[in-house]
């Protein structure tokens, strides 16, 4: 399948920036991509540096909101979208603990916008991808796997509002016939993720001698996937995958969280010896579990694989290595998250 003008929404988060570099460099897509981000706390355009000038014709960025229904539109019409990728959304369940408004708003309507503007296209419109969470499956006991039947019993207002936006999305394809394939993937970690997630939360407060807070009794259960396998994933299905169908992705690599933590303590005293010394586990802090916490997640891919001949690439402990590697080595692209101070740049660059 050809796609001419695709659009990204949310391409200046963590999981968007990567696809869209692995998309301009790796793949043999040959189009324009039209980032549409509206550049929340999430949202870092530095998540982007050097794509602008190394693929001037075939990427552009433009500031907008998916809630904004008439410039999506608009957006559509202007740069003749025929396929959409849709990643936009508020993804932190603690903050949908918090206030789990904007999840509201920009989950579940934001999506409904862009159904609504890609069927506005009508015959021309190729593909809506929408990229979803497990975590709309709820929490698994001791065994067993999600897969695609597994009924949605989401737990959080994010996965609740992730799991409306997934129904949207079959409903516009049950009933207007739009192009659709969703897919339902385990926790990513990897370069240019937020450092509100557990990963990267740890690795920075392990390097700056801060406590590390593992919620509960840390034994919770996340399958892990490195980012760009999950890339190469949504891309296998946007080409290939069957048109009203869901896939899950997974990393094949189940982890209780006290684990990982442990291993990022060890890694980075082995990658950044502390200057006083001391080992950083010293740093782990047991702290008031999250309310409604699921307790654990595991995919199976099997229609992936069997379909589509996707696995992941990278083992967790390779990848982690690699995470850590890049957090060492990108210390200014978080100090200026970590200080807000990338927040008063995009004011600067981009306005409110
Ligand atoms: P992220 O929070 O890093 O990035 C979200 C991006 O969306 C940001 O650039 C933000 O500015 C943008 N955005 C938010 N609200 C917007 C709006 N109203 N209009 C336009 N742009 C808006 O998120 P992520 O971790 O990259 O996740 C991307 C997608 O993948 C989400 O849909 C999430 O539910 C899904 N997902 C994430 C994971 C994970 O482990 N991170 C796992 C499975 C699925
Ligand atoms: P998170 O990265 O927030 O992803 P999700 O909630 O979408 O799975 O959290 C991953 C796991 O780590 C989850 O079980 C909650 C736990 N966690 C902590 O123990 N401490 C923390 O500071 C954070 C952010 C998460």
């Amino acid at each position: 399948m050809d796609i001419e003008n695709l659009l990204v929404t949310g391409g200046c988060g963590f999981i968007g920036s990567n696809f869209i570099r692995h998309l301009l460099a790796k793949t043999g897509f040959r189009g324009r991509i039209i980032n549409a981000d509206s550049l929340t706390y999430a949202g870092n355009p530095e998540n982007l540096s050097g794509v602008k000038d190394e693929f001037p014709e075939r990427y552009l960025f433009r500031k907008a909101d998916i809630c904004d229904a008439p410039l999506l539109q608009e957006l559509f019409a202007e740069y003749r979208i025929d396929a959409v990728c849709h990643f936009a959304a508020e993804s932190h369940v603690d903050r949908s603990i918090k206030r789990p408004d904007s999840f509201i708003q920009t989950n579940i309507i934001g999506t409904f916008n862009l159904l609504e503007a890609a069927r506005a296209r009508g015959g021309g419109f190729r593909l809506f991808h929408h990229i979803s969470t497990d975590e709309v499956y709820g929490s698994l006991g001791p065994v067993g796997h999600f897969t695609e039947e597994t009924p949605y019993r989401p737990n959080s207002p994010y996965s609740a509002s992730k799991a409306s936006s997934d129904h949207l999305v079959r409903a516009y394809h049950e009933t207007y016939g739009l192009p659709t394939t969703l897919s339902n993937c385990s926790n990513n970690y990897g370069p240019c993720q937020f450092p509100e997630k557990l990963i990267p939360l740890m690795i920075l407060n392990a390097l700056e001698g801060k406590p590390l807070p593992v919620y509960g009794d840390g034994r919770n259960v996340r399958d892990w996937l490195y980012v760009t396998d999950h890339c190469e994933a949504i891309w296998t299905i946007m080409m290939e995958g069957r048109r009203g169908e869901t896939y899950n992705i997974g990393g094949q690599a189940e982890m209780e969280n006290i684990a990982i933590v442990e291993m990022i303590c060890d890694l980075v005293d082995e990658l950044a010896p502390a200057a006083a010394g001391g080992f950083r586990r010293r740093l782990i802090t047991y702290v008031p579990d999250r309310p409604g916490h699921d307790r654990r997640y595991a995919i199976d891919f099997s229609k992936l694989h069997g379909e589509l001949g996707w696995s992941p690439g990278e083992s967790f402990a390779s990848g982690l290595r690699k995470t850590i590697r890049w957090y060492l080595a990108n210390r200014a692209w978080s100090d200026r998250i970590r200080s807000g101070e990338y927040q008063s740049w995009i004011r600067e660059q981009y306005g409110q």
